[in-house]
């Protein structure tokens, strides 16, 4: 006699338009909900779309909270983000709760470094504010004072963070002749590529500060006022990794003062942005970016795929390829993570 037939794993996704073929493989043995509108998912929306699932693939812009794990119930054995940061994931409660969530490591550095050096190149030789002046027909006269920057040759780049974003780009501003020198509170150690220094002289001697530190309590606005002001006035900084790390207000005011020669965001504290008078996207030594650092077609795709990787390992009872560090790879038994 036939058993009863069983019920597939449900995998609630928070976006219909993910690139690459990792939401279609899913598909083959799980069922899939996924979120309809161009617009993304309030969280209470998200909330109601993972109700009784297993699975849950969203970006890292998704909040994965206390409450969003309440509306999933107990059914639900992974998140898998589809980003390396998770600065939205409240992990302890995860952990309590025996979820795994998983990122997306390893990917991405390198696509993301090329843009922090875009950054650097874009900010320091003002390459938009020449741009936009041609746009407005306004480039008259070849002058040999007009469009000027500071050379990225020759530089020191500073890295806050060392992780493999960073060491990425240390590659790429070799290949520039740029001295490198990182700061990490505690991997004081350096390598081929780079010298370990303390944060403050970091900051004194960096002709280019490139910020590719997580978003933890820790970190949220290292980059204010005091760190602004130790800085030379001829530096630039670059924001590739969260927004919260820099201290906006205080990032406008040096720039204002000409207390910093110029900066450039990949990442904001408040995103998106859609106000064109925006003081941060009008600020004309400031290049501002939507969040692309990893938006390349092949690289997005690759995001998707390494989570969709994460879901099918743990539902199919597999350790996931990429928990986040620190934490379980396979669901279990509820752990108290310290706060
Ligand atoms: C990441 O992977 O953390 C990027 O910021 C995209 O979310």
């Amino acid at each position: 006699m036939a058993g009863a037939p069983t019920r597939r794993p449900r995998v609630a996704v928070s976006r219909t338009d993910l690139p690459g073929d990792g939401v279609g493989r899913l598909a083959a043995s799980f069922d899939i909900t996924a979120w309809p509108h161009p617009q993304p998912p309030s969280p209470a929306e998200l909330a109601a779309l993972v109700g009784g699932c297993e699975g849950l693939l969203v970006l890292g812009s998704d909040w994965v909270d206390a409450a969003l794990l309440d509306a999933a119930g107990p059914t639900l054995r992974v998140v898998a983000l589809a980003s390396m940061g998770y600065d939205g994931v409240d992990v302890a409660v995860a952990a309590e709760r025996g979820v795994v969530v998983t990122h997306t490591p390893d990917v991405l550095a390198d696509t993301t470094a090329d843009v922090a050096i875009a950054l650097i190149l874009m900010a320091r030789r003002r390459l938009p504010a020449g741009m936009d002046a041609l746009r407005r027909g306004e480039w008259g006269a070849f002058r040999m004072d007009a469009f000027l920057g500071l050379d990225v040759h020759d530089a020191t780049l500073g890295l806050i963070g060392y992780g493999q974003i960073a060491h990425a780009v240390a590659r790429r501003a070799a290949g520039f002749g740029m001295r490198v020198q990182h700061h990490h509170p505690r991997r004081r150690e350096d390598d081929e590529l780079s010298r370990w220094v303390p944060f403050g002289e970091l900051l004194r001697t960096s002709d280019v500060v490139s910020v590719h530190t997580p978003l933890t309590e820790e970190t949220r606005g290292m980059i204010g006022a005091e760190q602004l002001a130790l800085m030379k006035p001829t530096a630039t900084l670059v924001n590739t990794g969260r927004g919260g790390v820099v201290d906006e207000e205080a990032l406008l005011t040096a720039l204002r003062r000409g207390d910093l020669h110029s900066a450039g965001l990949d990442v904001m504290t408040a995103e998106p942005r859609t106000d064109p008078s925006d003081p941060l996207l009008t600020e004309p030594h400031l290049v501002v970016l939507p969040h692309v650092g990893s938006a390349t077609a092949a690289t997005r795709a690759t995001m998707v795929e390494l989570a969709a990787d994460n879901i099918e390992a743990v539902l199919q009872g597999h350790p996931a390829p990429t928990p986040l560090p620190g934490t379980m790879a396979s669901p279990g038994l509820p752990v108290r993570l310290g706060r």
